[in-house]
């Protein structure tokens, strides 16, 4: 199974994914995570990517395919993958479709979590990861508007895109979730 869990930043796509991934054995690759990795580990991908994420701008859809390249390329034994934060522009969206035909797979279900704006501020103000600041968070959610939203009519017209309203506890998202999955 090929799941992309989608959404504007402080959605709970991470908290989700969480879940999920042990419920139907998926490996589990947010770009996020990984590229937070790459900057604690202070390697050259992690330097690039730094400057985005302080901003919250996008990193570059190279640097970002190729990252997601290597991890599919790379991964055996999982009955799929679920991705959290991948695809965010159009040409993530048709680099994914590509190498996962190449691998004779599709993308199954693409669940977009619907939060307002007030309380995914309201959520990632108090986490208070490095990027979780006024002006950061302001920018976020004008880049998900701008490059990403678009990326919901492309998995609308392949009737791929299931929305789920995020706002609810964590266990009745997990619940919905499971429930469009199944
Ligand atoms: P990324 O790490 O993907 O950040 P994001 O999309 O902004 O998402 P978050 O991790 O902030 O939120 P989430 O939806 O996962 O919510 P979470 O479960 O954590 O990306 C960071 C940066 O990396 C980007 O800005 C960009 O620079 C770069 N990047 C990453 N991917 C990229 C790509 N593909 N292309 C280009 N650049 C890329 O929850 C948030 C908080 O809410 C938590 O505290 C959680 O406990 C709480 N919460 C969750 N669910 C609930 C609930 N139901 N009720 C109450 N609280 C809840």
């Amino acid at each position: 199974m090929i799941l992309i869990l989608f959404g504007p930043p402080g959605a709970g796509k991470g908290t989700q994914a969480d879940l999920l991934k042990d419920k139907f054995n998926l490996l589990h690759l947010s770009t996020g995570d990984i590229l937070r990795e790459e900057v604690s580990n202070n390697t050259n991908l992690g330097q690039q990517a730094k400057k985005f994420m302080d901003s919250g701008e996008l990193v570059t859809d190279e640097l970002i395919i190729g990252m997601i390249k290597n991890k599919i390329d790379s991964t055996t034994n999982v009955e799929g993958f679920l991705f959290d934060g991948f695809p965010r522009t159009i040409s993530q969206a048709e680099a994914l479709d590509s190498m996962l035909l190449s691998n004779n797979l599709n993308v199954d279900k693409v669940i977009s979590l619907e939060v307002d704006d007030d309380i995914l501020t309201e959520r990632l103000l108090s986490r208070g990861r490095s990027d979780d600041n006024e002006e950061t968070i302001k920018n976020r959610l004008n880049v998900y508007k701008n490059q990403t939203l678009p990326i919901k009519d492309y998995y609308l017209k392949n009737n791929k895109l299931v929305e789920v309203k995020g706002d609810g506890s964590v266990e009745d998202v997990n619940a919905t979730i499971v429930s469009s999955i199944s």
